[in-house]
């Protein structure tokens, strides 16, 4: 086949000239840091999710250090996460000075088994973590009945899942707390940026608070019109406050999401096509639920020759790839902190060393998933260098 001269890349963001516009609005209208584009957003999240509450925040990870300080998270506690998701979870369980147990995740659809997490719960669990694994929601349900036998939050890692419903309902409605990521490479971006959304009022104030100082009002309403310079401080936060410049960018991000995933929908069933009878990879399996995947990332496993070499061969095609993601039980300091090791986790692992995540953005041609599935059946066929 003829090689592309273009780098087709792993991703990128949908940004068109309406962002552009509503940056330059942002930076025109005097009030750059957090103020109304970031209360609006907020709103189009609650409308999104249906939850009653969300707050911004300046990444998922600020926002999983706040919801777990705000459960009082912190040392001999432990935290269920599978160990198939990004180390941000794990960083912040283990500088909360918990301790990260690790559950397996099933082979087919990358999600943690509800089971798997269930059967690591023990009395010093204090919340459990199902991650929705590039789009494809989690198994809430039974999540959630093994978390409330236990007594423990369920905390969802929704940072794949903006737009993604499990069994009808939209993920962050369940009423559980749930931590969406706008980075670059997520279904819609603010450049940097995250939400929490959450049921419980109590815990939507105290978030506001920790992402800014502790202060009850932000500067918007302290410096503007009919404001008061004056604040007080119950307990110390942090500086995790999205801007009104990136959340100009998420407003109109969000107006799109429903087209933006249905693009995403369309070129993943494209791949499930165009890949469908090559031997040597498997590819994602369906979720055995009632479900809408927001296909936040296409990911192949490959069987029949080193993913590494697979992915170096992708590049002589001038295709980028993605590896979503290393397990966390593997990492170095998770193993020396922890004692976790390999044949730990058997499915997680198997997974873990031929997963490859393919190109997948709104703004890909059919042309270029046809360009990869052909470039994919020449490498796996050990055809042309
Ligand atoms: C599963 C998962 N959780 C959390 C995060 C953290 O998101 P952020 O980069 O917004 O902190 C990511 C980001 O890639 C992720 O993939």
């Amino acid at each position: 086949m003829d090689r592309r001269e273009d780098f087709l890349p792993l991703s990128r963001p949908a940004i068109g000239n309406e962002e552009i516009e509503a940056v330059a609005s942002s930076l025109r209208s005097g009030w750059i840091t957090s103020g109304p584009r970031v209360v609006e957003l907020e709103g189009q999240f609650c409308d999104l999710t249906g939850a009653p509450h969300a707050v911004a925040v300046s990444s998922a990870t600020a926002g999983l250090h706040l919801v777990l300080m705000t459960l009082g998270i912190g040392r001999g506690d432990e935290v269920v996460t599978p160990s198939l998701t990004f180390a941000s979870t794990v960083n912040q369980v283990a500088l909360a000075g918990a301790v990260p147990v690790f559950a397996d995740s099933d082979y087919g659809t990358l999600l943690t088994p509800p089971e798997e997490i269930a059967r690591r719960i023990t009395p010093r669990t204090r919340a459990v973590i199902p991650v929705h694994f590039a789009g494809a929601p989690a198994d809430l349900d039974p999540v959630r009945d093994a978390a409330d036998r236990a007594g423990v939050p369920v905390i969802e890692d929704a940072a794949h899942a903006v737009g993604t419903a499990y069994r009808g309902k939209a993920v962050g409605g369940s009423g559980n707390v749930a931590i969406f990521s706008f980075h670059p490479i997520k279904n819609i971006t603010t450049g940097e940026g995250g939400m929490v959304t959450c049921g419980d009022e109590g815990m939507a104030r105290r978030l506001r608070l920790l992402r800014f100082h502790g202060i009850e009002r932000d500067a918007w309403r302290r410096y503007g019109k009919g404001g008061t310079p004056h604040y007080d401080i119950q307990d110390p936060g942090y500086k995790y406050n999205l801007t009104d410049i990136q959340a100009a960018i998420g407003v109109v991000q969000m107006r799109k999401v429903a087209e933006l995933n249905e693009r995403r929908a369309h070129l993943a069933s494209r791949y499930l096509e165009g890949l469908a009878d090559v031997p040597g990879v498997d590819l994602p399996a369906s979720p055995p639920y009632p479900h809408l995947h927001s296909w936040h990332l296409f990911i192949v496993k490959v069987t029949s020759m080193d993913r590494d070499a697979f992915i170096g061969r992708l590049a002589e095609y001038n295709v980028g790839a993605g590896l979503h993601f290393p397990p966390c039980h593997l990492l170095r300091f998770v193993r020396e902190r922890y004692g976790t090791k390999e044949g730990d986790l058997p499915s997680c692992e198997r997974a873990g060393s031929r997963i490859v995540s393919l190109p997948l953005f709104p703004g890909m041609s059919e042309a270029d998933v046809e360009y990869v599935c052909a470039a994919v059946r020449e490498i796996v066929a050990g055809g042309a260098r």
